[in-house]
C-alpha cells in the first residue's frame, strides 16, 4: 500500500506518448500565450520573427504603422510556411512556392498570373487574408497567441507583474555572444519541472547556485503560474563587486537583490538576478526532445568588456569548483571529468543532466515517483494547470477509442 503522496498528477505517457505530445500542442498550446521574442528583435517596420508554437506556426511581423501584428504563418494558397527564422521583409511578404504576395498587415495583394491560372474562379482577396493570431508585449517581451480573439495578455499574467523584480528590462542590454541552445532528450515538461523545483537547488547544484540562501526561498503562485524569490547568500553578498560575473544591475535597491524566478505558463521561464535579466524557453520537438533557448540580458558594456568578464567568472567559479572537497553524492572532485556534466561548473548542464536520466527512466515498466517534497509543490500546481486544457478523462476517452 502507498502510504505517501506521489509526485505529480500526470500519468507517464504524458511524457512519453506520441499521441499525448499531438494532443498537447493543440489543445494546450493553442490556449495559451507564449514568448515570441524581445520587442528589439522587432525595430523596424517589416522585421519579422517566426515561433513555433506546439502545432501552430506563427510569425510576428511590424508594420509601417509600427504596429505588432502576429499571422499564421500559413500561406492561403496551398499552406507553405511563409516566412522563416528571422528578418526583414520591408514591403511585402512573399510566399516562396508560387509567389502570393502578402501585405505587412496581412491583406492578400497579388496572385501571380491570376487571370490565365484562376480563370473564371471570381477570387475575392479579401476573403485569403492571412489568418490573424493575437500579440502583446509586456516587460519588453513579446508574446503570441494562435486565437486572434485571445482574452489580453495581462489577463493572462494576472498577478505575475505584482512579484516581479525591480529590473529595467530596457535599459539592459544582450550580447549575441551570450545566447545559449541546446537540444535536450527529455520532455518540455520535465525541464519545466526541474525549473520550478526549489528541492534540488542545495542537491543538484551545490557549487554552481550556492550564491542564494535556498532555505530562504518563497515560493508562490499566480493564476497559472509560478513565482519565486531566494535572498543572497551571505558570503556571496559580502564579495557582490568581485564575484557578480558582469557586474550588478545598478537601478537595483540593495533590499531587494536576490534571485526572482517566474515560470509564464507553458513554457518560459523568467530569471532575474543580481546581474542578469534571462529567458529560458522550452520548445517542445518530440515526446522526448526539447530546444532551450536562453536570452541573457547585462548591464551596458562594450562586447571586449564583456568576453574579458565572460573569461574572469569562468576563472572565479572553475577555481571555486576545485575548492569543493567533496560532493554531496559521496564523490571526490579529484576524480572528476572535463565531460562530467555534474562537475561542468554550468548549472544547466547538471539540470539538463538530471532532465534526461530521469526521461530514460520513465520507459521502464518499474518507473514510480516517490513521495513529494515541500518544495516540489509547485510540480502539482503545474499539472493542475495542464489538466485544465488536456484532462485525464478526455485522455481515457481517446484510448477507449
Ligand atoms: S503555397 Fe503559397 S503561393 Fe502557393
Ligand atoms: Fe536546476
Amino acid at each position: 500500500m502507498i502510504k505517501h503522496q506521489q509526485q505529480g498528477l500526470l500519468p507517464v505517457a504524458a511524457y512519453t506518448s506520441q499521441e499525448w505530445f499531438n494532443w498537447e500542442m493543440k489543445a494546450l498550446w493553442g490556449r495559451n500565450w507564449h514568448f515570441a521574442g524581445m520587442v528589439s528583435d522587432l525595430a523596424n517596420a517589416g522585421d519579422y520573427t517566426t515561433v513555433q508554437v506546439g502545432a501552430y506556426p506563427i510569425f510576428v511581423v511590424r508594420g509601417h504603422d509600427h504596429r505588432l501584428r502576429a499571422f499564421h504563418n500559413i500561406c492561403r494558397h496551398r499552406g507553405t510556411q511563409l516566412l522563416r527564422a528571422k528578418g526583414r521583409s520591408e514591403k511585402n511578404i512573399v510566399c516562396p512556392y508560387h509567389n502570393w504576395t502578402y501585405s505587412l498587415n496581412g491583406a492578400l495583394r497579388q496572385i501571380p498570373e491570376e487571370k490565365t491560372q484562376f480563370a473564371g474562379q471570381d477570387i475575392d482577396k479579401n476573403e485569403l487574408c492571412l489568418f490573424n493570431a493575437s500579440v502583446d508585449t509586456w516587460r519588453e517581451m513579446i508574446f503570441v497567441h494562435p486565437d486572434p480573439d485571445a482574452p489580453s495578455l495581462m489577463a493572462y499574467l494576472g498577478d505575475v507583474p505584482n512579484h516581479v523584480g525591480p529590473h529595467q528590462v530596457d535599459k539592459l542590454v544582450e550580447f549575441e555572444e551570450n545566447y545559449y541552445e541546446k537540444d535536450v532528450k527529455a520532455n518540455w515538461k520535465i525541464l519545466v519541472e526541474n525549473a520550478i523545483d526549489g528541492y534540488h537547488l542545495e542537491h543538484l547544484h551545490p557549487d554552481t547556485l550556492n550564491m542564494y540562501d535556498h532555505k530562504k526561498q518563497v515560493n508562490q503562485y499566480a493564476g497559472k503560474h509560478w513565482v519565486f524569490w531566494e535572498p543572497l547568500a551571505d558570503w556571496y553578498k559580502a564579495d557582490l563587486d568581485n564575484l557578480a560575473p558582469y557586474g550588478i544591475i545598478d537601478h537595483i535597491p540593495e533590499e531587494k537583490l536576490g534571485g526572482y524566478l517566474y515560470h509564464l505558463f507553458p513554457s518560459v521561464l523568467i530569471t532575474e538576478t543580481e546581474g542578469s535579466w534571462s529567458t529560458l524557453q522550452f520548445i517542445p520537438l518530440a515526446p522526448d526532445r526539447t530546444l532551450i533557448q536562453v536570452r541573457t540580458r547585462v548591464m551596458p558594456m562594450t562586447t571586449s568588456e564583456y568576453m574579458s568578464r565572460q573569461t574572469k567568472n569562468w576563472v572565479a567559479w572553475g577555481r571555486r569548483l576545485t575548492n569543493q572537497p567533496v560532493r554531496n553524492d559521496g564523490t571526490d572532485d579529484n576524480m572528476a571529468t572535463e565531460d562530467d556534466p555534474l562537475y561542468s561548473g554550468d548549472f544547466i548542464l547538471e539540470d539538463v543532466f538530471a532532465c534526461e536520466q530521469q526521461q530514460k527512466a520513465m520507459l521502464s515498466p518499474m518507473y514510480a515517483t516517490g513521495p513529494a517534497a515541500r518544495d516540489e509543490e509547485s510540480i502539482y500546481h503545474f499539472h493542475r494547470a495542464i489538466l485544465q486544457d488536456c484532462p485525464l478523462e478526455e485522455w481515457h476517452a481517446r484510448q477507449a477509442r
